[in-house]
């Protein structure tokens, strides 16, 4: 099915929330409807981003909160040139799995940057491209932490106090754009959040 224009929809929300499985089965049903999707993440869609995940997610010796900062930026910049604005130009409908609103919620929010900073920098990166919908998955923080498996990453590793602030970011974000993030409660069963998934989608696709 032919789109007039691309769509870009990103997946956020804390580690543990069920955004990637949210994701794949909306690019399912999508392609089922016969729209041509493209789903990718961050960090770690480009050849780039990959060294950068492997480091971001892995690095065993401590990381500077700038440091991290500009690693999750980097990745971005070429993830938004190489891979999104070609697909966006192809008229696809991109689905992305973290963007922009991460960094504003893990490095501002969870390791209280300077949030100012944080969008100037977010537009530098992304040359202003903007999703144009964003599922936020909100998930008490307990309950996220205990979906988690035994072998934590970097971030994941974190204590729940910064997911606390990392999710209470998230919020204060959707408060603010209420018209472009839209909260859906996801300590219901995949199923139920899924049906509130594609009423959101169906909406704006007019399926
Ligand atoms: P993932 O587990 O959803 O693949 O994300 C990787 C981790 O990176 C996750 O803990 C969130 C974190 N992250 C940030 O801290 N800042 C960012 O800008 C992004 C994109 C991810």
């Amino acid at each position: 099915m032919e789109l007039e224009k691309g769509y870009f929809i990103t997946f956020e929300g804390a580690d543990g929330c069920g955004k990637t499985t949210q994701a794949e089965l909306l690019e399912k049903w999508l392609n089922t409807k016969g729209y041509n999707t493209l789903m990718t993440l961050e960090p770690g869609a480009t050849d780039l981003g990959k060294n950068l995940r492997q480091i971001l997610l892995h690095y065993d010796k401590p990381v500077s909160d700038e440091a991290e900062m500009f690693m999750y930026l980097a990745d971005r910049a070429q993830h938004a040139q190489m891979i999104i604005k070609p697909a966006l130009e192809d008229k696809k409908i991109v689905l992305c799995d973290r963007y922009t609103d991460s960094t504003v919620a893990y490095q501002g929010y969870g390791r209280e940057g300077n949030i100012e900073q944080i969008n100037i920098l977010n537009k530098i990166a992304t040359k202003g491209l903007k999703s144009n919908l964003t599922l936020l998955f909100d998930v008490e923080s307990e309950i996220a932490q205990s979906r988690l498996g035994k072998t934590k990453d970097r971030l994941e590793s974190q204590g729940i106090d910064f997911h606390k602030k990392v999710r209470n970011g998230y919020l204060e974000l959707a408060k603010q754009e209420p018209e472009r993030i839209k909260v859906i409660n996801a300590n219901k069963t995949i199923e139920e959040v899924f049906s509130e998934v594609k009423k959101i989608i169906g909406e704006l696709l007019n399926i």
